[in-house]
Formats: structure tokens, C-alpha cells, sequence
């Protein structure tokens, strides 16, 4: 595990292993929802690497390859794309090029995260055998403000007088590490490089997505700008601009370098080409700084509108703020086409596409911390893919419109290939069903639901009316074959949460329908002509809800998570070996199947979604018994359980869950961070903190609260987006106080009991 310092904004890192390069390649990662790219070196680097810069939205569709094939798989998993990399500068110091893994003695390595204002910036220094010494600084970001534009200041010193030869670059020979037929995935179409205009066209095969990749350099000694440096080369892999200089002692010479992408959903190369020259004219007048500096003010506004301070652990501090900014440089939610990637920009695993993570995690996040138009965004990309919706479903025997939303996607169509999940964790469907309604509550703007979430909801609903099979032995129905959250178990009978989360949404479709039915009855006839509904089909719904099977051991009170769940061997976690876990790295598959470990939450996921429909102690039978066989080895587990302690006053529980939520990428627990960081996961972190030690919920219109915060917190602060107000809320051990940005009439409610707003703006209590 490396050791980050702790700190309130960065992320800092000192000291110098070769084999955990790829750990720091993904914490250090950096992007703006439109591309974003691994903490690479610029220089070359002959050490165990993944090189690794993504565009948002740009896939390849790579043939599935399955052992063996089942009737109804897609024909593809799309991927996002490893894109031709912008960041290169190689770098030869009298004819012997710089590669910290062959340089005779690394002095000093130190990375800093600068999440503030959105600058990762690296400083080293080594030695060689003639005792040259050299010290390297770099900075590097991407522009939140000009969606194409990253820039990297790239300085060099020496002890003594030497040759340099810098050249910056543009690698265009790139694949997929993840490529299921050691396929490219790109085709180079024309590279340009002259002095002033360097760049690369290329197309994705198969979908033709049209991406310019491009760059412009320059080169400064000791702040002095060297007129024409360059000499634009190339060869089979590279297009680079060839600098030689002769560096004095002590001299910095500086690379200042700009790069990046311009893509067109409508490939058209003129369109894209013509937007790259003004890109290019644009950094004419520009500088690193003054890029910087816009780029800077881009941070302080989200900065503005989502902070969390936390007073007295500066551990959960810098972990949260860690969250909150890798979640801002996955998604900035202007585009529909576009959602949240499991991995965002710092790896390959998951493909990059969108998972009901976005439903259950991101979306709460966003409602909280953004315009809605960012939430109305996400739930416009699953309304714009039903068509494709009902379409997967048809593949799979499905009719009269029923929709299995896909359980990975990027373009609406399932990518997925494990059978298991692909055909069996159809629980997604009712997260995007859950979204709608979250949605709703939250904003109080019911337009979307009455006109395109009813359509999804109806499909929705249509696909669960033919899964479900009704039991004669049981008098009820069932769902049968299916993976429930828990994907340590595949292939059971009647999972709670999938059986429970069915029947919320059949009963929040039926009564949604009936009150648009006696409100506003010229809709209710358009959307039953549009869909072809039937008021039989709507009683069947309620049916099928009324007597959907929901297994309870009531001896120990708890909901059982699937059939057959208590003839396991009921061995608790905590009796399992360290060197066992994870056991998703250590154990056979069938061996975890056997085994009662829950890899995430998932009785207590729906306890979290739905904890109105349940009593306290139900609430604490449950989470008492599941805990003890969570294995939390999915990072969207700890978050869930933290909110449920919390809910419980199991305070310092919940705040051991949320450390692990919170810094499971930079402590490593799950031991994966080398593949990229947990994006999705981290909306849940922020959820333990707004949901779980504030105990924010929405009721009746309203914010209400039931802070506990842990004990070593003095304070806790963080703001809200509510009704297009913005609140801040401040928690200490004896005080609850609110702010709001405008002066209104408004309450909120605090341990159940009324707050008036004054005439400031403030309110506050006693806790
Ligand atoms: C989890 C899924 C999740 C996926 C992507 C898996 O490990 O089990 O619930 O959707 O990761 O985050």
C-alpha cells in the first residue's frame, strides 16, 4: 500500500517503487468529462505501466468472446477506447533518453493532487553513473473550461552543461489492454505536423467515431522563449516535434505543451477539422497560466457548491474531497449522450460504460450537488436508450414493450456476457425506475416523470408483469434465475431485493398513473393510446405486487436474501483469514458461491431505498445479521451499510464503513487500485455523509436532518442543492446551524422538529 500524506486538498505522494507505478497512474489520474488520462510520465518509461487516456462517449465494439456461447448474449462489449496519447515528451540527455526505470539512482519522486484548483504536478530528481544529476518538475491538467484543451509545463535542470534532445509527441499506435482479439482499435486516417500544427485524424473501426488528436509546443530557457525550436519528424508510431539544445548548468529549459481531442458526435472531419484550428489559433494567445487560471476559477465554482469540511480528521477530509473531485472530472452533465463509467477516465475495466451504479449512486449526488438539469441529463440518456431497452428485451423472449434495460452500456445496447448478470441481474431495471422517483421527490418537478418517466416506468413494469412466475405451491409469484446485487450468489431463487424493488415499482407505476389519471386526464389518454396500455394490464401489476413472495425468517426477524440462503453454513467474516481476502482474488468461484459472504449490500440495499416501509427493529435485525457476512468487496457496499448504521445510532460503525468507502482507492482495500479508481462508488461516500452522519431525507417537500456525527469529528460542513437554493449546513457536537443563499420563507427540520428560517437567512438548534 503506498503511504499518501494526509492532507486537507492533495494528495501527495514521496518516494520512489517502480512496481506500484500503476497504483499512482490511477490516483493521480485527471479529466473533464470529456477526456481524461492516467498519471502516465510524460518520458518514456520501460516499467510495468498501463498507459491510459480516454474521450468521453467514444467506444469501440469489441466481438464478444465467451467459452461458451448462450443464445441471447450481444454480439459485442463496447469499450471505451484507449485514444492516441497527447502527453509524450521523450526526452535524451547527451544521447541517453530518460527512463526512470533504467536511471542509475532515483533521488526523490514526490506527486502532488492538487484538488482544489485541479493540478497534478510531479517533481524528481536522479542521478546517473557519471553523477549527472537532473531534476524534473511537471504540471499538468485538464481544462474544466475548454472541453478539448489539457496543458502540461514540463521543466529540466542539470548540474552541469549538457545536450538535450526534448521532443514532444503524439503516439498514435495504441491498443486496448482489455481487447478480447488483440485487435486496434483505431485506424490513423492522416497525421499533419508542420511547426505550428501538429495533429492525428483517426477513426474508430466499426462505429467511426472521427477524433483529432492534437498538440502545440513550446520551449523556453529559463523562461525565455526560443524562437522555432522544433523540427516536426514521424515515424510509424509517433508524429514529434525534435528539439536539440545545448542546456547550461543550472538553466531550466521548459516544454510548455498543449494538447488534447476534438470529436463530433456527427463525424464530420471538416466540422471537426475547422474546430481544431480554432483550438489551435485560441492557444495562440494563450498561456499555461493564463489556462491555469480559468481553469483554477472552474474548481472554485463547483468548489462553491459542493464542499464537505470536516473538522478534526483530516483523513476523512482529504478522502471526500478525493471523492468530490474524481466525481467532477468523470461527469460534468451538459451532455446526455454521455454518464458516469465505473473506472470514469483511469482505466479500462468495465468498459467505461454505465451500470445501475448511476441510478443507485451518482444520481443522489447530483441532485445534491448540481442544477438539476445534470440529474434530468442521466434520466434523459436511460428515456432516449427505451426503444434499445425494449428491443434487449425482445432478444431475450420479452414482448408488448417490456424494457430490460441493459446491465452495461454505451449506446443503449447490452454489452454484458456473463449470463449470470447479462440475463439474471435484472435488478437494474428497478434502479432506473427508483431514479425517477428520486428524482422527483427531491425536485418537486413532476414534468419528467409525467412524460417520458412514465414511459420507461410502463416498460419497466411490462417486462416484470412476464418475469415473474406464479408459484402454486407458494400462492404467490416469484422471480426465478436471478443475480441480486450480491453477485457472489448467482442464479437464485427469489432475491429479496430484486422481489421487493419489483414490487415497489409496479405499485409506484400503478399510483402514478392513477393520479395522473384524476389530475390531468387528457394526459392519462394520450400516454395509454401512446403505449397501448390497458387498465387490465395496470390491476395485474397490483397483483402481482399484493402477492409478490417475500421471504422472512421471522425467528430472527430478518428478510432472507434468496432461497436457500440459511442452509449455508453460516460462518461469520470476521472468523475468515486476511490472507483469504479478497476472496474474489483468492477463492475458486464455486467455492464463494457456496459460502454465505455477501459481496455488497443487498437486503440492506433495499432497506435503504425503501426504509419508510420498514420498522426500526426490523431496520437493526437486518443490518445486525447481514453485516456480520458482508465481505464489502464491491465499492458500492461500505457507503450503504454506513447509511444504515447510521440510521441505527451505530455511529462509530458507520464511520468505520464510511473510512473504507471513502478511501478504499487510496488505502487500496480492495487491492485493485492499479486498474483505475472507483468513480461510482464514490458518490456513495458522500452519500454516508449528507445521508448517513447528517441523516439528511427528503419528506413532504422538505430537508430534513438527524445529525450524529463520529466522535472524532468536532465539525462537520458541507452544502446542498435544494429547490435551486443552495444550503450549508453546519454540524457540531452541540449544534445544528443552516444557512440559506436567498432570503425565504422556508423550514427545514431538524430530529423531527421545525426550523424556521430568519430574516438572514439562518437557522440553527440545539442537538
Ligand atoms: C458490482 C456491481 C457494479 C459493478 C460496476 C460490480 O463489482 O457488483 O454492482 O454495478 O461492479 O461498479
Amino acid at each position: 500500500m503506498h503511504n499518501y500524506k494526509i492532507h486537507p486538498w492533495k494528495i501527495i505522494q514521496n518516494g520512489w517503487d517502480p512496481d506500484k507505478v500503476m497504483e499512482s497512474e490511477s490516483i493521480f489520474s485527471i479529466g473533464n468529462g470529456s477526456m481524461g488520462q492516467r498519471a502516465n510520465f510524460e518520458e518514456d518509461f520501460s516499467g510495468k505501466t498501463h498507459q491510459g487516456s480516454y474521450v468521453a462517449g467514444v467506444y469501440y465494439p469489441d466481438k464478444t468472446k465467451v467459452g461458451w456461447w448462450k443464445n441471447g448474449y450481444p454480439k459485442y462489449f463496447a469499450k471505451v477506447i484507449n485514444a492516441p496519447s497527447w502527453i509524450g515528451i521523450s526526452v535524451l540527455i547527451d544521447e541517453i533518453p530518460i527512463d526512470l526505470n533504467k536511471v542509475y539512482k532515483v533521488e526523490m519522486l514526490e506527486r502532488i493532487l492538487d484538488m482544489k484548483n485541479g493540478l497534478y504536478e510531479r517533481s524528481i530528481s536522479f542521478k546517473t553513473k557519471d553523477n549527472l544529476k537532473v531534476e524534473i518538475n511537471s504540471k499538468r491538467f485538464i481544462s474544466l473550461k475548454r472541453k478539448s484543451i489539457g496543458a502540461i509545463s514540463y521543466n529540466i535542470k542539470c548540474n552541469r552543461d549538457v545536450n538535450i534532445t526534448a521532443s514532444p509527441y503524439i503516439d498514435y499506435d495504441i491498443s486496448n489492454e482489455d481487447s478480447n482479439w488483440d485487435e486496434k482499435f483505431w485506424e490513423t486516417k492522416e497525421k499533419i505536423n508542420t511547426q505550428n500544427r501538429s495533429l492525428v485524424k483517426s477513426s474508430v473501426k466499426k462505429t467511426d467515431f472521427n477524433v483529432i488528436t492534437f498538440m502545440k509546443a513550446d520551449l523556453y530557457d529559463n523562461n525565455v522563449k526560443l524562437e522555432n525550436p522544433f523540427i516536426a519528424k514521424s515515424n510509424s508510431k509517433k508524429i514529434l516535434l525534435e528539439s536539440k539544445y545545448s542546456l547550461k548548468k543550472g538553466h531550466t529549459l521548459k516544454v510548455v505543451k498543449f494538447g488534447g481531442y476534438v470529436n463530433s458526435i456527427c463525424n464530420d472531419w471538416n466540422k471537426i477539422e475547422n474546430k481544431t484550428n480554432e483550438v489551435l489559433k485560441l492557444l495562440e494567445n494563450m498561456s499555461f497560466e493564463s489556462l491555469y487560471l480559468e481553469h483554477k476559477h472552474e474548481w472554485s465554482k463547483i468548489w462553491g457548491k459542493s464542499d464537505v469540511k470536516i473538522k478534526g480528521d483530516i483523513k476523512s477530509q482529504q478522502a471526500i474531497r478525493f471523492n468530490i473531485f474524481q466525481l467532477n472530472q468523470t461527469y460534468r452533465g451538459d451532455n446526455p449522450n454521455l454518464n458516469f463509467g465505473p473506472k470514469g477516465f483511469t482505466g479500462e475495466k468495465y468498459g467505461g460504460s454505465t451500470y445501475w451504479d448511476t441510478e443507485a449512486y451518482c444520481v443522489p449526488f447530483c441532485l445534491g450537488t448540481k442544477p438539476q438539469e445534470v440529474t434530468l441529463n442521466l434520466l434523459n440518456y436511460r428515456y432516449n436508450q427505451l426503444d434499445k431497452a425494449i428491443d434487449n428485451a425482445k432478444i431475450l423472449g420479452f414482448k408488448n414493450g417490456a424494457a430490460l434495460f441493459p446491465m452495461v452500456t454505451m449506446n443503449g445496447e447490452e454489452c454484458h456476457n456473463e449470463w449470470e448478470i447479462t440475463f439474471e441481474e435484472i435488478h437494474r431495471n428497478n434502479a432506473i425506475a427508483y431514479a425517477i422517483f428520486n428524482y422527483t421527490r427531491y425536485t418537486g418537478d413532476s414534468k419528467y416523470l409525467n412524460n417520458k418517466g412514465l414511459e420507461v416506468l410502463v416498460g419497466i413494469c411490462r417486462f416484470w408483469a412476464q418475469r415473474v412466475s406464479y408459484s402454486n405451491k407458494k400462492k404467490k409469484y416469484v422471480i426465478l434465475g436471478v443475480t441480486g446485487p450480491n453477485e457472489y450468489e448467482n442464479n437464485v431463487n427469489n432475491n429479496w431485493y430484486t422481489n421487493y424493488s419489483t414490487k415497489w415499482c409496479l405499485e409506484f407505476a400503478v399510483d402514478t398513473i392513477s393520479i395522473m389519471k384524476k389530475d390531468n386526464p387528457e394526459s392519462f389518454e394520450k400516454l395509454f393510446k401512446k403505449l397501448n396500455l390497458k387498465e387490465s394490464e395496470l390491476d395485474y401489476w397490483l397483483k402481482i405486487s399484493k402477492n409478490i413472495y417475500l421471504n422472512e425468517n421471522k425467528d430472527l426477524g430478518v428478510f432472507v436474501q434468496q432461497d436457500g440462503f440459511f442452509d449455508k453454513e453460516l460462518s461469520e467474516v470476521e472468523k475468515l483469514d486476511y490472507s483469504d481476502r479478497p476472496l474474489n482474488q483468492n477463492w475458486s468461484w464455486d467455492r464463494i458461491l457456496r459460502s454465505p459472504y455477501i459481496k455488497q449490500a443487498d437486503v440492506l440495499q433495499g432497506i435503504y431505498f425503501f426504509e419508510d416501509k420498514f420498522d426500526i427493529k426490523s431496520i437493526r435485525s437486518n443490518y445486525e445479521f447481514y453485516e456480520k457476512f458482508t465481505v464489502h468487496e464491491s465499492s458500492l457496499s461500505p457507503c450503504i451499510h454506513s447509511i444504515v448504521a447510521c440510521k441505527l445510532g451505530k455511529t462509530e460503525s458507520a464511520y468505520y464503513l464510511f473510512k473504507r468507502a471513502s478511501r478504499l482507492d487510496l488505502d487500496d482495500y480492495n487491492k485493485e487500485v492499479n486498474e483505475g479508481l472507483h468513480i461510482t462508488s464514490m458518490a456513495g461516500s458522500w452519500l454516508a455523509i449528507v445521508e448517513g452522519f447528517a441523516g439528511m431525507r427528503i419528506k413532504n417537500n422538505s430537508l430534513h436532518f438527524t445529525p450524529s456525527l463520529p466522535k472524532k469529528w468536532e465539525e462537520l460542513m458541507f452544502k446542498i442543492t435544494f429547490r435551486q437554493n443552495i444550503y450549508t449546513i453546519k454540524i457540531n457536537k452541540g449544534l445544528f446551524q443552516c444557512s440559506l443563499n436567498i432570503n425565504k420563507n422556508f423550514y427545514i427540520y431538524v430530529n423531527s422538529k421545525k426550523l424556521k428560517f430568519d430574516r438572514n437567512g439562518k437557522a440553527s438548534v440545539s442537538i
